[in-house]
């Protein structure tokens, strides 16, 4: 239901490839995200998977925003598992991480605002405040779950 097509993967891969060859965005591959699989391998698989929702649903996103917000949406560039990392001594990852991944999206990689939005709320209903107020930034709340269910059970390559 979710597979793309040979062709739309071609698509996928020419709208991100200058942004996941960006050496700050390649920095995902160094932290685990669920299970065994890397940030940067999750932000592909949410990626991949909101561009299969908004195609087998004919939502007609803006792919400018919504691919890039995708790969973007976990940018915080930390790992969430280590007691050691700073980061992690300021309250749950759960609630803080957007935040991050969303100042990093600006300040390292100038994202736009609508792709910005898209990170920045990408964890409601945790962060219950930040209600998506965009098509895109619903679609990858919601691509995000599902992958990070497939992941927690190790069932890569599900979507
Ligand atoms: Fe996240
Ligand atoms: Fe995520």
């Amino acid at each position: 239901m979710f597979k793309l097509s040979a062709k739309q993967h071609r698509k996928l891969e020419r709208r991100l490839s200058a942004l996941k060859a960006d050496p700050h965005v390649q920095q995902m591959k160094r932290y685990r995200q669920h299970g065994r699989t890397s940030t940067f391998d999750h932000c592909e698989r949410v990626a991949a998977l909101s561009y299969a929702i908004d195609q087998r649903f004919h939502l007609n996103a803006d792919l400018d925003a919504l691919l890039p917000g995708a790969m973007l949406h976990d940018f915080a560039l930390y790992d969430w598992h280590d007691p050691h990392d700073p980061h992690n001594a300021h309250g749950l990852h759960g609630l803080r991480h957007a935040k991050m991944a969303q100042e990093n999206a600006r300040e390292l990689l100038g994202a736009s605002d609508q792709v910005q939005h898209i990170i920045w709320c990408h964890m409601w209903p945790l962060n219950l405040t930040r209600l998506p107020r965009s098509k895109e930034a619903w679609i990858v709340c919601v691509a995000d779950k599902c992958a990070a269910v497939g992941e927690v059970f190790h069932r890569r390559g599900t979507f």
